[in-house]
């Protein structure tokens, strides 16, 4: 037995839970989970809005079972064409045979390639309306949110926006599953974690869909993972806004690597003299034991941050190294950085951050702190004076 989750009378949620992936897409941590939101509207036509991950699809035909019985299921409309998403599609198509494929110029061309189906599928484009009897659907490009296909789509008669990855979270959904019926605090970090990691490269392209959709009315957001939202609407477009811009909060975000203890020893002294010139939120991650994933995701909600590493084969800590490929791979913009560093015969760690720093134009505090063997007083001194000039910093 299933009882249909409902948006309204005749928009239903399809979507399933995912507690046993430990990677999105094989790289970033699920410790909560995640869920792949699909929806059904049932008018004179049927239309599924999007399908789920391969993984979970026999739940996810159970329950359109459920809510349709023998009726077929008129339009696939493919918001998003991320396996996390079209994953189902060639099942759905085997089940429902006379299913209309619905899409984009770009979709079209990826549908084919990653299933060979070309037949049966409705092109659509911007400004299109479906008419599905009592509900039309319009469609609006959403490039690069987060693939050159996505777009979304508005129920405009209940003024539901299907909004694809945009304002998606990572975490399932727990019993509730509406932002109402939870305290959606929870999942404020795993919306901004999902951003970061997986959009947050096109904040761009963020903004011109966010200005874009400004003249709709918005009632519900009904986004592709995490929690239907209709009581926060504009405080999620709001943090859309600030993530995308990459506004951030007065904090710092203080990554090291350290083998032997001498470097995190400057990451102390330099945190101290954070938190006595008065920063408040201060994050500190051993990028040896903190995923990537939260460190990221903390850098898009601070302005401060502060990279140390040793020298390691002449290079970056190979652990650090991967955190800044990963930021340089993003284009985060607009931070402050400061540098700390540590070697036993020569160093190069606080030369590549200085690197890493100027490539994305992020303002350097004046200068980089680099110790020859353990810390002693006067770089101790540095890493004081370090911390100050960003608390100054950020304060002004
Ligand atoms: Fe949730 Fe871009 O896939």
């Amino acid at each position: 037995m299933y009882q249909p989750i409902r948006l309204f009378d005749d928009i239903f949620y399809v979507g399933v839970n995912d507690r046993r992936t430990h990677l999105f897409e094989n790289m970033w941590p699920l410790p909560r989970g995640v869920a792949y939101n699909s929806y059904l509207i049932k008018d004179e036509k049927i239309a599924l809005i999007d399908t789920v991950e391969i993984g979970q699809v026999e739940k996810f035909i159970n329950k359109i079972s459920a809510i349709i019985g023998d009726r077929a299921i008129d339009y696939l409309i493919i918001n998003h064409m991320e396996p996390d998403h079209a994953g189902s599609v060639s099942i759905i198509r085997n089940l429902y045979p006379e299913i209309k494929i619905v899409g984009n110029k770009k979709t079209l061309p990826m549908i084919e390639g990653f299933f060979g189906i070309h037949d049966n599928v409705l092109e659509i484009k911007e400004g299109d309306e479906l008419d599905l009897g009592s509900h039309k659907l319009q469609f609006y490009m959403a490039p690069m949110v987060h693939w050159p296909e996505t777009m979304v789509t508005y129920e405009a008669s209940k003024k539901v926006l299907f909004s694809a990855d945009a304002f998606g979270s990572f975490g399932t959904l727990d019993g509730a599953v509406f932002d109402d019926e939870m305290d959606f605090s929870y999942f404020h970090d795993e919306m901004r974690r999902y951003y970061s990691n997986i959009v947050g490269k096109f904040g761009s392209p963020v903004q011109k869909t966010l200005e874009k959709l400004k003249g709709l009315d918005i009632k519900v957001i009904a986004a592709a993972h995490g929690p239907i939202i209709r009581s926060h609407i504009q405080e999620v477009i709001d943090w859309y806004h600030r993530w995308s811009s990459f506004d951030t909060d007065q904090g710092v975000v203080i990554a090291y690597a350290s083998m032997y203890g001498n470097t995190e020893d400057m990451v102390e002294v330099t945190a101290r003299a954070l938190a006595e010139e008065g920063i408040k939120e201060i994050r500190i991650y051993d990028v040896s034991k903190t995923h990537s994933s939260f460190i990221i995701s903390d850098i898009f909600k601070y302005k401060g941050v502060v990279l140390a590493s040793p020298t390691y084969n002449n290079g970056l800590h190979p652990n650090m190294e991967a955190l800044v490929n990963k930021i340089q791979h993003m284009g985060v913009k607009n931070h402050c950085l400061g540098i700390l560093g540590s070697f036993t015969w020569a160093g190069t760690a606080t030369k590549r951050l200085k690197e890493f720093g100027e490539s994305l134009n992020w303002e350097i505090i004046d200068h980089p702190v680099e110790e020859k063997h353990a810390l002693k007083k006067t770089k101790y001194d540095e890493c004081r004076m370090l911390g100050k000039l960003l608390a100054e910093k950020l304060k002004n």
